[in-house]
């Protein structure tokens, strides 16, 4: 490690020390989500299963509740279960990085574990230079920097060029990275390589005026091409998209499109973009595959430029935090999104209502309560009306049979005004919610639909309403969920 390297790792953790405990004492701290220890946090990076060992590390800022120069902050861990904060593996540290290790992957290279990111430098009157950058590590903790591997922008295209994601297919590595066209499209560049260092630009495979894809958007950040159930997926967020109806509500989106990678030309020919989540809050996921063969994706629980400064964890000194791991599968034209079966062993105090009565009344059913829980909810085929649940007197989520719609109602971080988000279900069948000391994931008829949300609920208030315009019965399940840390 360099002396810079070392001096910017040691004000990190003083930083940290420095905020501990009051960032301890918010209620608001979650239990089973990955958050950062102090400071701000925004998108997973490097997610992999590296020698057995799950590998999470993700943008963050140590020194304040905002973007900035962003390091890489790692956690690990054997089962996705229980996660252990490793030390900082990432610091903008040098000429090519230095306003920010920006976002990329991980991949296995002869048993060393490279990290390919984006360097990210602003001069003084802001302009920008992005350089694709390596640093490998043999023992998954310390990192060496290699340095840029890709200096120079494609002709056609500006500095907006970020979030390398790198596989290997048919023995090569290919990476796909986000890009912004000089006449402002976003775009998905593919790339080539036979070591990792050197690279060549194969074209752009998907975005705005490419194979029939109209104007979609200014920029396209972290890409992510990956083989699931015999399509190819590309993962994206792209950014400016216009709200139309209950679709693209959030400044910025992340979805995905399935289509066939042909890697020779280059093009990815697929069909329509649909949003991976419906709730207020999710960006910038990222998928790796585990030694299972799964197909695991994680997301960061926040959206770019949405107000941050009114967050009520701020004034505890923290900011954001992931989403749980979900398994991905493909069914159809639909990319369906399942916790991973692991986090069942988080569960403790099982409580099960039988042909549960609800009706317009609201009943708080015994034990059905809590902070970090989770909530089964099975047999919703039969209902009439408007069916609802209300978290902890702060969060609604409302199933309307008739409009075949369901939202989500929370209060807004600045104005304390109520906002919803909005998803189309034609037949609720089912729902798995994932609710913390500040968010809600909920999962819709097995994870085809799901809203990812943060909630800032009263303390003492631990309620679950279940209410029903027309009398019905289900089932209900609640497991209070133990925290992920060591
Ligand atoms: C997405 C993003 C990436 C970038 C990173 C910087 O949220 O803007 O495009 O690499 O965050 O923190």
């Amino acid at each position: 490690m360099t002396e810079r390297e070392k001096e910017l790792h040691q004000r990190a953790y003083t930083e940290v020390k420095k905020h501990q405990e009051r960032v301890n004492a918010d209620p608001y701290r979650q239990s089973f989500h990955l958050m950062p220890p102090a400071g701000l946090l925004n998108d997973p990076n490097g997610w992999i299963q590296w020698k057995g060992v799950y590998h999470l590390f993700y943008q963050w800022n140590p020194f304040a509740c905002a973007h900035g120069a962003k390091f890489w902050g790692h956690f690990s861990s054997a089962d996705m279960v229980k996660w252990k904060e490793e030390p900082v593996a990432l610091a903008p540290s040098e000429w090519f990085e230095k306003n920010g290790c920006y976002s990329g992957s991980a991949v296995d290279q002869d048993g060393e574990l490279a990290l390919i990111y984006t360097g990210n430098v602003k001069d003084e009157e802001g302009n920008r230079e992005s350089y694709q950058c390596m640093a490998t590590s043999s023992d998954g903790v310390t990192f060496e920097k290699k340095g840029p591997v890709i200096d120079e922008l494609p002709a056609g295209y500006t500095a907006h060029f970020r979030d390398p994601k790198v596989w290997k297919h048919n023995g090569s590595w290919y990476l796909v990275i986000g890009a912004q066209t000089t006449d402002e499209q976003g775009q998905a560049l593919l790339y080539k390589s036979g070591d990792l260092k050197n690279w060549t630009f194969e074209g752009p495979i998907a975005g705005s005026h490419i194979g029939g894809l109209e104007e979609f958007g200014f920029m396209w950040e972290c890409p992510d091409l990956f083989h699931l159930d015999g399509k190819d997926v590309l993962v994206v967020s792209p950014q400016g998209l216009e709200q139309e109806s209950i679709y693209y509500q959030n400044t910025y989106q992340a979805g995905y499109f399935i289509g066939e990678m042909d890697y020779e030309t280059p093009a990815f020919h697929h069909g329509d973009f649909f949003e991976l989540d419906k709730g207020f809050e999710f960006y910038a996921p990222q998928t790796a595959v585990d030694d299972k063969g799964r197909r695991i994706l994680t997301a960061w629980m926040g959206v770019p430029e949405q107000d941050e400064e009114y967050h009520p964890t701020i004034e505890h000194g923290w900011i954001h935090c992931l989403t749980v791991p979900r398994q991905l599968s493909v069914k159809g034209s639909t990319v369906i999104q399942q916790p991973v079966e692991e986090l069942k062993e988080l569960r403790e105090k099982h409580v099960e209502h039988k042909k549960a009565e609800i009706g317009p009344e609201p009943v708080q059913l015994e034990n059905v309560s809590g902070k970090s829980v989770e909530l089964s909810i099975n047999g919703l085929e039969g209902i009439e009306g408007i069916f609802e649940t209300i978290f902890r007197g702060e969060a609604r989520l409302v199933y309307n049979k008739e409009e075949r719609l369901l939202t989500l109602e929370r209060k807004n971080m600045k104005t304390r005004l109520t906002e919803q988000r909005h998803a189309r279900v034609e037949n609720l069948r089912d729902l798995q919610i994932y609710m913390d000391a500040s968010s809600l994931e909920v999962f819709i008829n097995g994870g085809e639909t799901v809203m990812t949300s943060r909630f800032f609920p009263e303390d003492d208030d631990e309620s679950i309403l279940l209410k029903s315009s027309e009398k019905t019965s289900f089932t209900v399940e609640k497991w209070n969920l133990q925290a992920i840390n060591k």
